[in-house]
């Protein structure tokens, strides 16, 4: 049994083609394991709140000093948390939107960050908690920066690895199709990222 955690990302419904990598992805997830359980964190749907000085205050204050407000933030980041830890097999869908992640995604790492429940210090740095996990990112973007002259904005997927690097997963596979304004590149581009997801 694979529990296969899917984070959604763009507002985009059915016209996504994030969302639409991303489910590709999980069908060949399912093609290899016959026993999935598929839960959806759709971050357009169920928004995590911007990060405010409440939320800090509550993430920096041991949790038996937490007043009722904080102990329903940190209930709530916790539930975020408990979820990535139940899955086995983890898949993004990251588009890049002005260069970034969405804002929803960022919002999400941001309730997910926290010591104690995904890093700790130890005498040696920081150490990730979330081990043995698979990550798969479905990455689209309008340009491409995979290589060529955008490359140095190359920001979500190395942006993504680091906060999974930091949680302690790094068995990651990213799966990108780019290009999707360009003419010439934008008709094939996603079936052909789709054609060429290898999981394993
Ligand atoms: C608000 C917005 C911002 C975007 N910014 C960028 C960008 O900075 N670089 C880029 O290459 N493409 C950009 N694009 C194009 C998207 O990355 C591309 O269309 C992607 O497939 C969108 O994924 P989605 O269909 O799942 O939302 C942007 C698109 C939108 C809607």
């Amino acid at each position: 049994m694979k529990n296969i955690l899917h984070i959604i990302s763009s507002p985009r419904a059915e016209v996504s083609a994030s969302r639409k990598l991303g489910n590709a992805v999980i069908q060949k997830i399912q093609e290899k394991y016959s026993d999935t359980i598929v839960k959806e964190r759709d971050l357009t749907k169920s928004k995590v709140p911007l990060l405010e000085e409440v939320h800090i205050n509550t993430f920096f204050t041991p949790a038996e000093n937490h007043s009722e407000e904080q102990q329903s933030i940190s209930k709530y980041s916790e539930g975020l948390i408990t979820e990535l830890k139940e899955a086995d097999i983890i898949v993004i869908d990251s588009p890049m939107y002005n260069f970034s992640v969405p804002a929803t995604l960022r919002a999400y790492f941001d309730f997910t960050s926290r010591a104690g429940y995904t890093f700790k210090y130890d005498e040696n740095g920081p150490k990730g908690l979330l081990n043995d996990k698979k990550l798969y990112v479905a990455f689209t973007s309008g340009n491409i920066y995979s290589e060529g002259p955008y490359q140095i904005y190359d920001s979500n997927i190395p942006y993504i690895k680091n906060i999974f690097g930091f949680y302690g997963v790094s068995d990651i596979s990213v799966f990108r199709a780019e290009g999707l304004s360009i003419p010439g590149i934008m008709e094939t581009s996603l079936e052909r990222a789709i054609e060429n997801i290898a999981i394993d």
